[in-house]
């Protein structure tokens, strides 16, 4: 077992781990935060998609010792106040959820790259959430909703 501190949206957690629990199963077993999926469990699919440190990561890769002094943030940690981070509340307006599974993940690639790139075009988004798999939809709900949510963002600043 090896002892670990991470922060995960805010909270600072303090917990024994044993060396070969994922990054994923702390998150959804451990610390209860359900809203992170697994979907390949392989790096392919970008469900289990988390913020680590600025940088999204997939988690079903990440071993939990190696978040140790990491601040994490998880789908449960893009609200504020009760009210939907404006990614999440354009992604309902656009209509890019269907099934949701991909959904935490894909918000989270779309909170990373806004992050960074506060303007990015249509093709800096596709690349943005090219990790991040969707069986549902085709992906231009994704990019509108990304589009939608600048908007928002911008309205929110006024
Ligand atoms: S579950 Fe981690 S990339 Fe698919
Ligand atoms: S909405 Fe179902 S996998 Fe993306």
């Amino acid at each position: 077992m090896v002892n670990i501190g991470l922060t995960v949206n805010q909270k600072l957690f303090e917990i024994s781990v044993d060396e070969n629990l994922r990054l994923i199963d702390l998150l959804r077993d451990k610390l209860g935060f359900h809203g992170t999926k697994e979907g390949c469990g392989e790096g392919e699919c970008g469900a289990c998609t988390v913020i680590m440190d600025g940088e999204t990561v997939n988690s079903c890769l990440v071993m939990a010792f190696q978040a140790n002094g990491s601040n994490i943030t998880t789908i449960e940690g893009m609200e504020k106040d009760g009210k939907l981070h404006p990614i999440q509340q354009a992604y309902i307006d656009a209509g890019a959820v269907q099934c949701g599974f991909c959904i935490p993940g894909m918000v989270l690639s779309t909170k990373a790259l806004l992050d960074k790139n506060s303007h990015p075009n249509r093709d800096e988004i596709r690349e943005g959430i090219s990790g991040n798999l969707c069986r549902c939809t085709g992906y231009n709900k994704m990019l509108d909703a990304t589009e939608m949510a600048i908007k928002y963002m911008e309205e929110e600043k006024e």
